[in-house]
């Protein structure tokens, strides 16, 4: 298991009729719990069939402003985890979670950012929006869109902090009842009066139409598709939480008896490992009780991005990185099977 965490719900604010945001009191351990804005947490929701499903939802809060970390959770129709929450969360209900993860945490603050969020994909655009105002002084342009203003998250709290820094912070909205669904000339048309160039940084999030629509516009607007990044919303079809209901680790098979070296830095912790060349790094580690993040294991939640010191991989899938992170060198781990004799890794 990645190491787990329980927090405690502290209050249940209703932010629209189908969104709650659920803030947790401070961790029991007295630390903060140490989260980098964009990132997202992994719960896990009682479920009376399987045990429990796994779902992860991105901090809202900011780790530069908020002293109780939290996370906006909307309704899906139909949907089981997002309705469980919205139905069952209250004051002193304490989830497990697995520790904060995810790379849609901007590298650079000193770059202006354009940001595109659609419904719930407003939770890390908000973290990362609080954070930079407060912490950096870059300008921050956000096109934000809603079915209609009933239906939009965090309204107020934009409002405030567009009149509280005029000059760096502008949202400009566009509700599917007033203009109809946005499409790429719609949203290019309101950065207009943004004079788009190379200080830009774009982060999109929201439903992957919306996304896809908002980096035609961006396209429009000449921005580098190597500065435009993403953050996919969507369940997870694995349980992280698979070990604590019961169920074991896969272990290596005695066939993979060809190995490569491999060094893994991990949060200072280094290991030499030897690592079967038909086995994914994820499986290796976990199977030596290394404790490697990890959420999804299928390639589409980013949870364990490491970067890749010398040697090469193969990643057999890849549903979250985007070109411009693995031109860094980032790979990930539950994904990952080694090319080269001797590979070096870290996770940071
Ligand atoms: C990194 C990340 C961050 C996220 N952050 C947030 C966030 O901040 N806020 C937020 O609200 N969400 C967020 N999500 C999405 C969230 O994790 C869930 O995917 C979402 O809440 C839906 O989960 P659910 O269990 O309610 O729906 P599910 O039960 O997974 O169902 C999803 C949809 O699939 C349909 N469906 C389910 N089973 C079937 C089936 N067998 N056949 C056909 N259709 C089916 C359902 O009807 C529903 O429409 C995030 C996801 C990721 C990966
Ligand atoms: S655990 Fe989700 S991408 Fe690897």
């Amino acid at each position: 298991m990645p190491p787990l965490n329980q927090l405690t719900i502290d209050e249940v604010v209703r932010e629209t009729p189908d969104a709650v945001t659920l803030v947790f009191e401070p961790p029991a351990s007295g630390a903060p719990l140490a989260y980098q804005p964009g990132q997202f947490l992994t719960f896990r929701v009682p479920d009376s069939g399987a045990g429990s499903v796994g779902r992860c939802y991105s901090l809202c809060s900011s780790p530069a402003t908020d002293a109780r970390p939290a996370v906006t959770v909307k309704r899906v129709p139909g949907g089981y985890a997002s309705n469980w929450l919205c139905d069952n969360a209250m004051p002193g209900l304490a989830l497990d979670c697995l520790a904060p993860s995810g790379s849609f945490t901007p590298q650079d603050w000193d770059r202006d950012f354009l940001l595109f969020a659609a419904g719930s994909g407003i939770t890390p655009i908000m973290s990362i929006i609080k954070t930079a105002l407060h912490d950096h002084r870059n300008s921050l342009a956000l096109v934000y869109a809603n079915r209609d203003h009933e239906s939009t998250i965090f309204a107020s709290q934009l409002e405030e902090l567009e009149h509280r820094y005029p000059s760096r912070f502008t949202v400009h909205y566009s509700w599917d009842c007033e203009s109809g669904l946005p499409n790429p000339d719609s949203l290019a048309a309101r950065l207009t009066s943004i004079p788009v160039n190379g200080r830009h940084d774009a982060y999109l999030c929201g439903p992957e139409p919306f996304m896809d629509v908002a980096a035609a516009a961006l396209e429009i607007s000449n921005m580098a598709a190597g500065r435009i990044h993403r953050e996919k919303f969507q369940s997870l079809t694995s349980n992280p939480f698979s070990h604590a209901d019961g169920a074991r680790e896969p272990q290596p098979k005695e066939k993979d008896l060809c190995t490569v070296r491999a060094t893994v830095d991990i949060a200072g912790d280094r290991h030499e490992l030897k690592w079967p060349r038909e086995s994914r790094l994820l499986d290796l580690l976990l199977s030596q009780e290394i404790d490697a993040p990890y959420a999804c294991r299928e390639g589409s939640c980013g949870a364990c991005a490491f970067t890749l010191i010398s040697g090469e991989v193969k990643l057999l899938a890849n549903d979250t990185l985007d070109s411009y992170e693995l031109e860094q060198g980032v790979r990930l781990a539950c994904q990952s099977v080694p090319l080269t004799d001797d590979v070096e890794i870290e996770f940071n």
